[in-house]
């Protein structure tokens, strides 16, 4: 229990504060103060266990994505929604708001029980992989319906998360409580990161299968603070030193030099797309350190290459929604996640655009804290919107404030350019349409009001505690040919987080298995593997249980492959065939059923199934 009384001096020290920022629009303002109230109530009515419930069935401390049940039906509760929505509760509480405290708990619990369920991406124990299940149950039950799964930013987000609660109990000497409750739930996720990072996996929008910038960069900052915290801890985060290879995959493979931005997916087959994307903005400002340098990695807001990217990503979408009238810089307009986007319309999304004012305000504060601005020929198409006469060079004094206010009113242009499109009641929904501006899709969805909350924060100069990007660890700066596919084997540690209200799952006794296929797809078509066993599926022949798709990161013309490696209960037969999805239809391969036995206990074989499949053209 967090002790109330004590909380509030203690913690307000802890907080970073700059100046209010000058020459705001005092309409702005208000409208930003005015709507901050409303958004924080419209996150805590989606969160089951509190009185303002919008959700009847939501387990407590529970985040329903959207209360929407239709069109789209977001009634479920997302690892990584959850955590950033959680993250901005915590942060709120740090700011003040103590009474957040009990939902925070129930979060705790819920978060605990969720790493035990067993669900088609697969289980705690012994090897973690269920850890990458993107949704669940409101009520805290596995979802077996298709899905882009595994999603391996979400143990790394709920670390982040309850990693940002270490330094409230720190501050109130119960060190050793966040050791015993927090800690075991913190290194399992961190496990899986250390684990899994170097495989593909569904980026943030569940779409494209590969390697995420939003994904690795959340990694990285996990397994980095998690080795500062473990230090404090007086432990050993095994898996943590993982996170100079992430760094530098991410440092040597994602800048796009022909296009100047940062690409969203690398390791990705039959996907058409720019790699223009909002992903590494949302990226910036979930790693945002108040106290990094500009230069210190290239994920930071301040950092010339995402400044760049920022540029490329807005000025896509300047003519592109009839909404925008096609504004030119110093401009602003509404933007979507990317743009070849048709997802309920491929609109403008409310988080995306507060998004991309959030990495403004933030980028602000750290060349301000700084001191000095240096623009090189990555970010001068940036700094030119702003300041048309800039050149590349040092900028210092009056001549950098007067830049940053260019900056910080470009950043409010971003917030402006939602406000009108708010109805009365203040609700923000997932998108809004790109030529009335009008809602769309899901209603009220929560992590568009938490984007409203944390940009608004940073809008007033408030920002989270330093979670330790400067500190050397986090930049360990391993050249291009130093980059290695490594992974830390945790499978066998995974533990149910007791002390955090996890349930002592019996561990069943699994061995490892790889399903791998060669099969001619054509673009958008996906291959998929349906079992007699729970992890894939159920039943044979049956479309309604198909639930595991195939990887196709090995995929080339010449080897046409699919895979899933995955933990299968040991020493039985299971019985499965492949499935190819071609749009809303399932095609059936025609081949006697193919068994395959799963390795006995304790034996390590890890049982291979190469198979070839045809399907027959429909
Ligand atoms: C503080 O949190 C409570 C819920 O615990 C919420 O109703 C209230 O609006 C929050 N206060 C502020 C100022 O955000
Ligand atoms: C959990 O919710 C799902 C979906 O609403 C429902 O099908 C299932 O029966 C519920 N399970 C339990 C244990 O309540
Ligand atoms: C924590 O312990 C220190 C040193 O014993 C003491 O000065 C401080 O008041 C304590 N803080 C709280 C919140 O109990
Ligand atoms: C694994 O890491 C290596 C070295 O950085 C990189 O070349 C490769 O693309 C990575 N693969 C995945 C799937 O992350
Ligand atoms: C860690 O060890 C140091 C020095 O031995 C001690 O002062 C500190 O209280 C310990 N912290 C925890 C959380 O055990
Ligand atoms: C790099 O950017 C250029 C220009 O936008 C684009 O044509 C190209 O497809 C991009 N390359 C990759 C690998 O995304
Ligand atoms: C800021 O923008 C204004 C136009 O809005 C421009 O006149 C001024 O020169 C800019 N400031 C700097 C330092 O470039
Ligand atoms: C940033 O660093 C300074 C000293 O270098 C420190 O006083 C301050 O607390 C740090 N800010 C945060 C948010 O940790
Ligand atoms: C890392 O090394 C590369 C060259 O290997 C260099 O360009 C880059 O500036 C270095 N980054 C940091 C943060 O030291
Ligand atoms: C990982 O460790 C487990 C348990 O020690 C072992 O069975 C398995 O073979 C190891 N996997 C790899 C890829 O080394
Ligand atoms: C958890 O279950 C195992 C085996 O079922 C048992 O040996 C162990 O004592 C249990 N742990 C706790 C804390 O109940
Ligand atoms: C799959 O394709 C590879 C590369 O062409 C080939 O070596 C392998 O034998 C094929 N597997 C089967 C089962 O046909």
């Amino acid at each position: 229990m967090l002790c109330s009384s004590l909380l509030l001096a203690s913690l307000l020290t802890l907080t970073a504060s700059s100046p209010s920022l000058d020459r705001r629009q005092a309409s702005l303002s208000t409208f930003v103060s005015q709507e901050q109230a409303i958004a924080i109530q419209g996150v805590l009515a989606n969160i089951g266990g509190l009185n303002s419930s919008l959700v009847p069935g939501a387990s407590p401390g529970v985040v329903v994505a959207s209360p929407s049940t239709v069109n789209p039906n977001y009634f479920y509760t997302w690892t990584r929604d959850s955590a950033l929505t959680y993250r901005m509760l915590i942060e709120e509480l740090i700011f003040g708001n103590l009474t957040l405290r009990k939902t925070i708990e129930d979060y705790t619990a819920a978060q605990a029980i969720v790493q035990t369920v067993t669900n088609p991406s697969g289980s705690l124990w012994p090897a973690g992989d269920g850890l990458g299940e993107a949704k669940f149950y409101t009520n805290l039950t596995r979802f077996d319906g298709t899905w882009g799964r595994p999603q391996r930013d979400g143990p790394a987000l709920r670390a982040i998360t309850f990693m940002e609660l270490a330094p409230v109990l720190f501050n109130l000497n119960e060190t050793a409580l966040y050791k015993q409750i927090y800690w075991p739930l913190v290194l399992n996720d961190l496990r899986y990161v250390g684990q899994y990072w170097n495989q593909t996996g569904y980026d943030l929008w569940e779409e494209v299968h590969g390697s995420s910038f939003f994904t690795l960069a959340n990694q990285h900052r996990a397994l980095v603070q998690g080795a500062l915290l473990a230090r404090q801890l007086n432990t050993t985060c095994q898996p943590c030193a993982q996170a100079p290879q992430i760094l530098c995959f991410l440092q040597n493979n994602f800048w796009n030099a022909t296009g100047g931005y940062l690409t969203a997916d690398v390791n990705v087959n039959n996907v058409v797309r720019s790699g223009i994307n909002s992903d590494p903005i949302l990226a910036s400002i979930s790693v945002f350190d108040a106290n990094a340098t500009c230069n210190a990695s290239d994920f930071q807001p301040c950092n010339s290459k995402m400044l760049a990217t920022h540029k490329v990503l807005v000025d896509s979408f300047r003519s592109l929604y009839p909404i925008n009238n096609n504004a030119q810089p110093p401009n602003a307009v509404l933007i979507g996640r990317y743009p070849e986007d048709t997802y309920y319309g491929g609109n403008p999304w409310a988080l995306c655009t507060l998004g991309a004012a959030e990495m403004l305000y933030d980028a602000v504060h750290q060349i301000r804290t700084v001191g000095q601005l240096t623009v090189d020929k990555y970010s001068l198409p940036f700094f030119k919107d702003l300041s048309p006469t800039i050149s590349v060079g040092s900028y210092t004094g009056d001549v950098l404030n007067q830049i940053l206010v260019n900056m910080t009113t470009y950043a409010d242009g971003f917030v402006s350019a939602v406000q009108p499109h708010l109805p009365p009641n203040g609700s923000i929904s997932e998108q809004f349409d790109r030529t009335t501006g009008f809602s769309t899709s899901a209603s009220k969805l929560t992590w568009s009001f938490a984007s409203f909350v944390t940009m608004s924060r940073r809008r007033a100069g408030q920002f989270p505690l330093s979670w330790g990007a400067s500190n050397p660890l986090a930049n360990t700066n391993l050249t291009s040919s130093q980059c290695r596919g490594t992974s830390f084997n945790a499978t066998g540690n995974y533990t149910p987080a007791l002390a955090a209200g996890a349930p002592n799952v019996t561990k069943d006794c699994e061995s490892e298995v790889i399903f791998s296929v060669n099969a001619t797809t054509a673009f958008g078509q996906n291959i998929f593997i349906l079992g007699n066993v729970t992890k894939l599926g159920g039943a044979l022949n049956n479309a309604d249980d198909i639930i595991l798709p195939l990887n196709p990161g090995n995929y080339t013309s010449t080897t046409p492959q699919w895979y899933v490696d995955l933990w299968l209960k040991a020493g039985q037969t299971v019985a499965y065939q492949y499935v190819l999805q071609n749009g809303a239809q399932w095609v059936f391969e025609q081949h006697p059923v193919r068994t395959l036995r799963v390795g006995a206990c304790g034996s390590g074989r890890i049982a291979r199934a190469n198979d070839a499949a045809t399907f027959p053209s429909s």
